[in-house]
C-alpha cells in the first residue's frame, strides 16, 4: 500500500451560527491558509496494529490502546464499517493540525474529514466528498451533541456554502473576493456548551428567542444576495448586526466584543464573532488596504493571534 496524505481546512461562519441548529440558513467559508489546516499522512509499516501519532495533543500510541470512544478510534471504526474491513494493515498515521482547538474554526470537523479521507484513501478506496461528509457528520454527532452539519459540510467541500439543515447544500460564488481578518481571543469556547445554553434560554423565552432567530435568518438571506452582488458595505453592516443579535442571545463575551469594537474602530466594514462563541474567534471584513491597520488594532485589543484570509470569488480548481 503506498503512503498517502490528506488534509482539510479550517472554516469560518460568516452568518447564522446557532440559528442554523434550528433549521435557519447560515453561510460558511473555508479558510485556505496553511496556518489553519489538519494534515494526515499514512505510511505502511512492517507489522503490528496501526500506530497513531498526533504531536499537538501529545498522542503517540497504537489503535488497540485507544479508548473505543476516542474520536480517532471512532473514525477508524466508521471507515472500517463503510469499507467492509475486518482488520487494518500495519501502518503509521501522523496527524498534525494548525487549527486552534475550541476556537470556532472547526478543528474537530476538520480532523474528522481528514481522518475519513486519509483512512479510506490509504486502503485504496477513497470515498467521495458526499460520503466523507456523511461519515464526518456521524463523528461530529458522537462528540458534539446536536451539530447542524455546517462544519463538516463546508470543510469537506472546501467552498463557501449557504447551508440549511436537511436540505441539499448550495455552493456560493461571490461577486468579489472577500478579505477577512480572524482574531483569536485565545479563550476556549466549547460549542456544545454554547449550543446547550441557547437551547435552555430559548425554552425559557421562546417568543423572544424566536424573534432573534428570525432576525438572524432574515439578515443571512439578505447577506447571501449582497455577497453575490459584491455589495461589501452591506455585507459588513449585516455582519455587525448579526454580532449584535448574537450578543443578545448570550453567546458573546467581553473579549469578543472588545475585538469587534476594535476592528470597527480601525475601519473594518463589519465584524462579528464566528462559530460557537463564548470565546474563540471573531472575524472582520476589511478592504485590502486596511488589513494592516485592523490587524494592529485587533492585537492591541488583546487578540492572541490574527490571521488574514481571502475567500476567493471563484471556486478553487481541483
Ligand atoms: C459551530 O461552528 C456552529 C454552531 O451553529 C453549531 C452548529 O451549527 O452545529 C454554533
Amino acid at each position: 500500500m503506498p503512503a498517502i496524505s490528506a488534509s482539510a481546512p479550517a472554516k469560518i461562519i460568516l452568518f447564522g451560527e446557532h440559528t442554523v441548529v434550528y433549521g435557519h440558513p447560515a453561510i460558511a467559508a473555508p479558510v485556505h491558509e496553511v496556518e489553519a489546516r489538519v494534515t494526515i499522512t499514512a505510511q505502511p509499516t512492517r507489522s503490528g496494529p496501526p500506530e497513531i501519532e498526533a504531536p499537538q495533543i501529545g498522542l503517540k500510541t497504537t489503535l488497540d490502546r485507544l479508548q473505543a470512544d476516542h474520536p480517532i478510534a471512532c473514525a477508524f471504526q466508521l471507515v472500517a464499517e463503510a469499507l467492509g474491513l475486518d482488520h487494518w494493515p500495519a501502518f503509521h498515521l501522523r496527524l498534525t493540525s494548525s487549527i486552534p482547538v475550541a476556537s470556532g474554526m472547526g478543528s474537530s470537523a476538520a480532523t474528522a474529514v481528514a481522518l475519513v479521507r486519509a483512512l479510506s484513501a490509504f486502503m485504496g478506496h477513497p470515498l467521495s466528498d458526499s460520503e466523507v461528509c456523511a461519515l464526518a457528520y456521524r463523528l461530529e454527532q458522537r462528540h458534539h451533541g446536536t451539530p447542524s452539519g455546517i462544519d463538516n459540510t463546508v470543510i469537506t467541500f472546501a467552498r463557501p456554502i449557504f447551508f440549511v439543515r436537511h436540505q441539499p447544500v448550495e455552493f456560493l460564488t461571490f461577486a468579489k473576493p472577500i478579505h477577512l481578518l480572524i482574531g483569536d481571543t485565545g479563550i476556549k469556547g466549547l460549542t456544545r456548551e454554547a449550543v446547550a445554553g441557547v437551547r435552555q434560554r430559548w425554552e425559557q423565552d421562546p417568543i423572544g428567542y424566536g424573534n432573534l432567530f428570525q432576525a438572524i435568518a432574515d439578515l443571512t438571506r439578505r447577506a447571501k444576495e449582497a455577497l453575490m452582488q459584491g455589495e461589501m458595505e452591506v455585507v459588513g453592516t449585516l455582519m455587525t448586526e448579526n454580532h449584535r443579535l448574537l450578543v443578545e442571545m448570550g453567546v458573546s463575551s467581553p473579549e469578543l466584543n472588545r475585538l469587534v469594537e476594535a476592528a470597527l474602530g480601525a475601519g473594518a466594514l463589519g465584524a462579528k464573532l464566528s462559530g460557537g462563541g463564548q470565546g474563540g474567534i471573531m472575524i472582520a471584513l476589511v478592504h485590502p488596504q486596511n488589513v494592516h491597520q485592523v490587524g494592529q488594532a485587533l492585537r492591541e485589543a488583546g487578540a492572541v493571534n490574527v490571521l488574514s484570509t481571502e475567500v476567493p470569488a471563484l471556486p478553487p480548481s481541483r
